[in-house]
């Protein structure tokens, strides 16, 4: 394709107010695609759906359509992790924010931004909304993921009554609005009219970098990095994914560590063929490298930013404790909390670390369903200020997405923080700190990906009816390698009434809740492009300082085995094993 820059049709470069040279709005006649239903994180699916005639097109309309407040006149922000069909997709959106009037698009160099970085921006300018092109940190490629999510004015993901909005425009579609213009030239920054819209391209990194180094001390972290002796290595692996120029700007540039200290960090259209999902299973180089290098302090970000992952030398953090360390230190480590902590959430499979961070330091805390967008209306009403998920999800109010290189940065500002009055602190001592400060909740998730779909449903319909007996509770369940057994206190379909607007989310997820404190879950996930993948998430309390240093799979493991007798898992998803413990 002919890349064309604004400045070659210089006509165009003139006030775009003027009627003479508004290009002709077109509309195209065009019918329903079944499915197009935004999941968790906006609509995912393969690259060979998104490509199949109108099908974006149609999606993109109905985005416009359904935005709070209509699209006439308003700023968009754009961007994503740049994968396969990025490119496209931004000048298909290009054409069609021209057709529905969008005044000023604001769109990444190259169409790169990580969700964070758009989030950020979105507040940062006071725009209408943002499409995101990502499928977060499912692979991508010709054959794999592509993905289109809405945010609104307050930098998140579209809340559910504009989700369905989206939804049935596109059940019923008949005709799009668009601009037959060239495609622009997304590779240099700069201001340019394209038809009757600014584009302005921004620099990928500059806004967020800024966001950062007003939340963080980065001289602080710095003193850490270079005068502690030895000084602590580090590493950081984007997983090919967005947040390489990320990396590199704060690790490198700002924070003045070797090239050496990141890894993968060039956005690549395919991931370079990764699964860049930070955990255990896909961001293995990095563990390998972490234990034979010894490195105190490594971590990586998924394909658009969001997540993270934390793990130091033989100390992987899990996401749930993650969340509740940072709440414990931020008042005293991260200035932009200094102020003082408005409340913690957490998504419902998480752990209860938080909470009880929350009840020794008198702070409110939510418990909501899985998914980021719960926690937007807690922050814009000045009621939450960290929050986290299991599934590698930790932010604050910042911004209203999750935010995988704020997440790192604040680890290192604890490690920093801690160093100054005990030099030699590491991550491990930060974990058995906080243990015995406060119990440990040993937590894991089991993952069967890509299950029969009927299958899956099968087995929640028989839990749902295992919880309907009466006889379910109060019932004693035996692990079966141990003489471990489990009394059921309570059993229920998650649902969640969101305190600020009154509005209810059913069928969140099924909890098994025994006397002992520990928990089942499980849930269908909402991120998936293809078949079903069961999540099993298990959790156990203990207060017995001999355990905390055990490994999480061998506590857990008479849990586990109770979740697959009740579930009859075996059975229904003909799986013996998951495709990724975390
Ligand atoms: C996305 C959302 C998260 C959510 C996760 C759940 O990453 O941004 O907020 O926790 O999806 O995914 P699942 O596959 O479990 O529905
Ligand atoms: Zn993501």
């Amino acid at each position: 394709q002919q890349a064309c820059t604004a400045l070659s049709y210089p006509l165009l470069s003139r006030p775009f107010s003027l009627p003479a040279f508004k290009m002709s709005v077109v509309t195209v006649p065009t019918t329903p695609f079944s499915g197009q239903k935004p999941g968790t994180s906006g609509l995912r699916k393969k690259v060979k759906v998104f490509q199949q005639k109108n099908y974006t097109e149609n999606f993109i309309q109905a985005t416009f359509t359904a935005m709070p407040g209509g699209s006439e006149g308003t700023t968009i922000v754009v961007g994503g992790d740049g994968r396969f069909y990025s490119p496209e997709v931004s000048q298909t959106i290009l054409r069609l924010a021209a057709g529905n009037g969008v005044k000023h698009v604001v769109i990444g160099q190259d169409t790169i931004l990580s969700t964070p970085a758009v989030s950020a921006l979105v507040r940062s300018l006071k725009a209408d909304g943002a499409i995101l092109l990502t499928a977060s940190h499912n692979p991508g490629g010709p054959e794999n993921d592509f993905g289109i999510k809405f945010n609104i004015s307050n930098g998140g993901p579209a809340p559910e009554d504009v989700t369905n909005k989206i939804y049935a425009v596109t059940e019923d579609i008949k005709e799009y609005k668009t601009v037959e213009l060239p495609d622009l030239d997304l590779s240099k920054t700069g201001e340019f009219t394209h038809g009757p819209l600014k584009v302005t391209i921004v620099d990928s990194v500059s806004n967020y970098l800024q966001l950062l180094q007003e939340i963080f001390d980065f001289d602080m972290i710095k003193k850490w990095l270079h005068e502690t002796s030895p000084k602590p290595s580090v590493l950081f692996d984007a997983l090919n994914g967005v947040t390489g120029p990320y990396g590199r700007a704060i690790f490198v540039e700002a924070l003045g560590l070797p090239e050496s200290s990141i890894q993968n960090c060039t956005p690549l259209p395919d991931f370079g063929g990764l699964h860049p999902d930070p955990n255990l299973t896909y961001a293995h180089t990095l563990v390998e490298r972490v234990e034979k290098e010894n490195i105190e302090f490594g971590a990586a970000s998924d394909g658009d930013g969001d997540r993270n992952m934390i793990y130091g030398k033989g100390a992987f953090v899990t996401p749930s404790d993650s969340v509740a360390i940072i709440a414990d230190w931020a008042e005293e480590a991260i200035p932009y909390f200094k102020g003082g902590v408005k409340g913690l959430a957490r998504s419902m499979p998480t752990s209860g670390a938080i909470d009880i961070v929350a009840k020794a330091r008198g702070l409110e805390c939510f418990e909501v369903p899985t998914g980021w967008k719960f926690f937007g209306n807690l922050m814009d009403a000045g009621r939450l200020s960290i929050c986290g998920e299991e599934s590698f999800g930790t932010g604050s109010d910042h911004i209203r997405e999750k935010d995988g290189v704020w997440a790192v940065v604040a680890w290192m500002s604890i490690l920093a923080k801690a160093n100054q009055t005990k030099p030699g602190t590491d991550i491990n001592a930060i974990l058995l700190a906080h243990y015995k400060k406060y119990g440990r909740s040993f937590f894991s998730r089991y993952d069967y990906e890509e299950v029969a779909s009927e299958g899956a449903e099968a087995m929640m319909a028989h839990l749902r009816e295992t919880f309907a007996s009466s006889s379910f509770a109060g019932s004693a369940h035996k692990a079966t390698s141990s003489d471990a057994s489990f009394t059921v206190a309570a059993a229920d379909d998650f649902a969640y009434t969101d305190p600020i607007d009154g509005s209810v989310s059913t069928k969140q997820g099924l909890r098994i809740m025994f006397t002992d404190g520990s928990r089942i879950i499980f849930r269908l996930s909402g991120t998936g492009s293809s078949g079903a993948t069961v999540r099993l998430y298990v959790e156990k309390y203990s207060r017995n300082e001999a355990e905390y240093a055990d490994d999480a799979q061998v506590g857990l493991k008479p849990l586990i085995e109770v979740a697959l007798q009740l579930s009859k898992l075996q059975e229904y998803t003909k799986r013996d094993k998951p495709n990724v413990i975390t």
